[in-house]
């Protein structure tokens, strides 16, 4: 049997956070193969690319998730014993609750609020001189994100609680005190929604039926049992933080219109609704996000000639999948109309990971997440005009999320009769 390429280094993890966007499809390319094997945190994992490579990812006969996770991720971004670590009916059935959050009538709802938001946060900034667009969608999507979740968010919280969900996935991918800062915000988001679940059980609290606080507070398990006021609260979370980090992408929204002019002049015509869709799906298969996913396999098995033994970490390139030659014609270009050929394959475009959204892990805020994005689109090309000063708009990859670096300073906002 073939060996699988290996990576020479006696370990790659310092290699893979310097560059965690590009590690694993630049190893690829110089070793001619979509797979390879190293060493991450000195243990052996075996690292992929492509949309075979995906298809094969995602079948949960030969891989589970259980155990996969990086213990400093799942104690920062995502919180212990949620919906990301479970495996067969457990994850069905959980699954199924986020999926029923998920209606055109709910995500409807989330928009209208967050529209009022943009409207509100839009007469702030036409008040002062130039503002961090990255930082300011924050608090905007906090407060919209708490609104539609049904979760009671005082006025006098706004600024502590938008300041500890943005930790959480702002920090997590840190070294040093800012991991630390996200563990410290991990423990207080915690308490905070374990306190809130309390509160709906005992009748204190009653968010809107169908809110994300009434279904996760009311769920049970395949035991019949209610989920623990903790797991309760870290799924919560999972929808809360979330929506909150679509702000990265709106954040690459306006980069995108700004670099690209060409788009910028359609999405202001806006007699192409076609387009705006379009925009928004090149810039998540153009920006970086989410670099990887990460799974265990369950049982010996072989593929491609390869060994797959049991046990082993394997690692997928969501960022390289997405630039993947083999699917896409000049992928580093930027290019919306190539949407328009796309053959709509859930393994080669997979920003919030692939395969089936009810089956596998693939994200259940797909929808929610391009309609955050269709609608900052619109407000930042037709509903409000601004001015980009001189800034340092490259992109930083080595860090997690990647942003530009002055995370896109507007100025001069007004807003649009
Ligand atoms: C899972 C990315 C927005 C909720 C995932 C995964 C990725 C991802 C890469 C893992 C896929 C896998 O393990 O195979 C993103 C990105 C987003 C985003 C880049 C943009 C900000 C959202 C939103 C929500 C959400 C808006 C909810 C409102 C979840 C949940 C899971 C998940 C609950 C776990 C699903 C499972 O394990 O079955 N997301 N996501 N995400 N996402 Fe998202």
């Amino acid at each position: 049997m073939p060996q699988l390429p290996r990576d020479t280094r006696p370990d790659a993890t310092l290699s893979l956070l310097a560059d965690p966007y590009r590690f694993i499809s630049k190893q690829c390319r110089a070793y001619g193969s979509d797979l390879f094997e190293t060493r991450l945190m000195l243990q052996k994992a075996t690292c992929m690319t492509g949309p075979e490579a995906a298809r094969l990812f995602y079948d949960q006969s030969r891989f589970m998730r259980h155990g996969a996770m990086i213990g400093r991720i799942q104690k920062t971004l995502l919180g212990k014993h949620g919906v990301q670590g479970l495996d067969d009916e457990a994850h069905r059935l959980r699954k199924q609750m986020f999926m029923s959050l998920m209606t055109p009538e709910r995500i409807e709802v989330l928009m209208a609020i967050t529209a009022e938001e943009w409207q509100a946060r839009a007469r702030l900034w036409a008040l002062r001189n130039e503002i961090v667009l990255y930082d300011e969608l924050h608090e905007l999507l906090t407060r919209a994100a708490c609104a539609w979740a049904g979760v009671p968010l005082p006025e006098s919280q706004v600024r502590q609680r938008t300041h500890e969900i943005t930790a959480l996935f702002d920090a997590a991918g840190s070294v040093g005190p800012a991991h630390w800062r996200a563990r410290w915000a991990r423990k207080r988001a915690d308490r905070w929604i374990e306190n809130i679940v309390g509160r709906i059980r005992s009748g204190q609290i009653r968010p809107p039926e169908g809110s994300a606080a009434s279904i996760i507070a009311e769920h049970r398990g395949s035991n019949g049992e209610l989920l623990s006021p903790h797991v309760a609260a870290v799924e919560l979370l999972n929808v809360i933080r979330p929506i909150v980090a679509v702000g990265v992408y709106i954040t690459f929204v306006a980069h995108a219109l700004h670099q690209f002019p060409e788009c910028r002049r359609k999405l202001e015509a806006g007699d192409d609704t076609s387009f705006t869709e379009m925009f928004v799906q090149e810039v998540r298969r153009f920006y970086p996000f989410f670099p990887a996913v990460a799974a265990l396999v369950r049982r010996d098995f072989e593929w491609g000639g390869y060994r797959f033994p049991r046990g082993r970490r394997v690692i997928l390139d969501l960022y390289g999948t997405n630039r993947d030659a083999r699917t896409w014609d000049e992928p580093e270009a930027f290019q919306p109309e190539r949407f328009r050929k796309w053959d709509g394959n859930p393994f080669n475009f997979i920003p919030q990971g692939g395969g089936d959204h009810d089956l596998d892990h693939r994200c259940p805020g797909e929808w929610i997440t391009i309609g955050l994005m269709s609608q900052a689109t619109k407000v930042l090309s037709r509903h409000i005009e601004y001015d980009v000063p001189e800034q340092d708009l490259r992109i930083d990859y080595s860090r997690l999320p990647a942003l530009p670096r002055s995370r896109f300073i507007i100025c001069r906002v007004k807003e649009n009769a």
